[in-house]
């Protein structure tokens, strides 16, 4: 067989660096980083930056950081050699400034607000942080340097920083405020309460996962009783509290066992006078358990709506439940006005 030419072969081996190179690009930018400015003055005394994502803390003590200049960078003379230089970590909203330090132009602290560090440096307003270093070690590596500085002064302003990843600036998504309401159900059967196997040999009040809102907590609640073939008709609000330790709201109904059901392994129905009320270890399902006792008893229910950081209140009602809303108003109000 005749070998490949040497021209295709090498036009082969060139193609084959290049996709390695394009792998390894796109498998480093799978790094999300901060983005920031890299500054310092040239021989000329003018200012110079340019935007860098290689930067990372190394160090409490001695206070130490490092960012990564490539060798082909324009002012790679002026960062291998200045004595000092400053870090400045961007902003979420300094994309623009992102951009005018990584595309070459003549000056690219026209138009921008900076001012000057203990020794000079630019630092650059609206900053999420900056460091104000002094040369502390220049590393070969390859196509960059590695440019360590001790950080003589920082700064952190709190502003929310931008975000580097797959090749794109990001925002990071806003924190989602802790917290957040679950549904559970004292769930009868033929007058036997529900419960399921908890934590510590315990047991507890079938409850849903939490959710930030009411309705989908209702839905998941009943959704995940019917998948442990414990499928529940909601009758009545029974209590509403927030569980302070835990961070959530709770929403307790009560409700019936449909027929049919066929018990989860880690469920049972428990009489009421046969309720392991000491291996209840929430102490909210305890209280929800003893307060259904004694109102069983009583035969009158009520429900119960607690206070921030008071105790709350029972509220009794009597009847059924209506689907809203029907029972609103009916069609005839329009022409007859509000049935007597
Ligand atoms: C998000 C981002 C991160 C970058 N990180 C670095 C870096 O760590 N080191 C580097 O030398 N260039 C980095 N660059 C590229 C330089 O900013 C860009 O090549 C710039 O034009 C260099 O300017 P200079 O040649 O004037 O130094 C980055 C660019 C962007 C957009």
């Amino acid at each position: 067989m005749p070998s490949a030419s040497p021209v295709l072969a090498a036009q082969a081996a060139d193609e084959a660096a290049l996709a390695r190179k394009k792998a390894l690009r796109q498998a480093f930018g799978a790094f999300a980083t901060g983005v920031t400015v890299v500054t310092a003055r040239d021989d000329q005394g003018r200012p110079v930056g340019f935007t860098a994502n290689s930067f990372t803390s190394v160090s409490l003590d001695p206070p130490l950081l490092l960012v990564c200049p490539a060798k082909s960078s324009s002012n790679i003379a002026t960062f291998s050699s200045a004595r000092h230089f400053a870090v400045n970590i961007l902003a979420a909203d300094q994309q623009e400034v992102s951009h005018r330090f990584a595309t070459p132009m003549s000056d690219r602290f026209a138009g921008l607000t900076w001012r000057e560090d203990a020794a000079g440096q630019p630092l650059i307003a609206g900053a999420a942080a900056t460091f104000a270093c002094a040369r502390h070690q220049l590393v070969d590596a390859g196509d960059h340097v590695i440019l360590i500085g001790e950080v003589l002064e920082s700064e952190a302003s709190g502003a929310a920083p931008l975000v580097f990843s797959q090749g794109r600036y990001r925002e990071l998504a806003r924190q989602v405020p802790a917290g957040g309401i679950r549904v559970g159900v004292v769930a009868l059967h033929e007058g036997r309460v529900l419960l399921r196997k908890g934590g510590n040999g315990g047991w507890e009040l079938p409850l849903g996962p939490l959710q930030p809102l009411f309705g989908p907590a209702r839905s998941a609640c009943e959704a995940q009783l019917e998948r442990d073939g414990a499928a529940v008709t909601i009758t009545h609000p029974y209590s509403i509290y927030d569980d302070g330790e835990k961070g959530e709201s709770r929403f307790f109904f009560m409700a019936e066992l449909d027929p049919g059901a066929t018990l989860a392994a880690d469920m049972a129905l428990f009489a009421p006078d046969d309720l392991p009320l000491d291996l209840i270890h929430d102490p909210g399902m305890r209280d929800v358990l003893l307060r259904h006792g004694r109102e069983r008893q009583k035969g009158r229910f009520g429900v119960y709506v607690a206070r921030d950081r008071q105790p709350g209140s029972v509220s009794h009602m009597t009847g059924g439940s209506e689907r809203w809303p029907d029972i609103f108003l009916p069609d005839s109000f329009l022409t007859e006005g509000m049935p007597k």
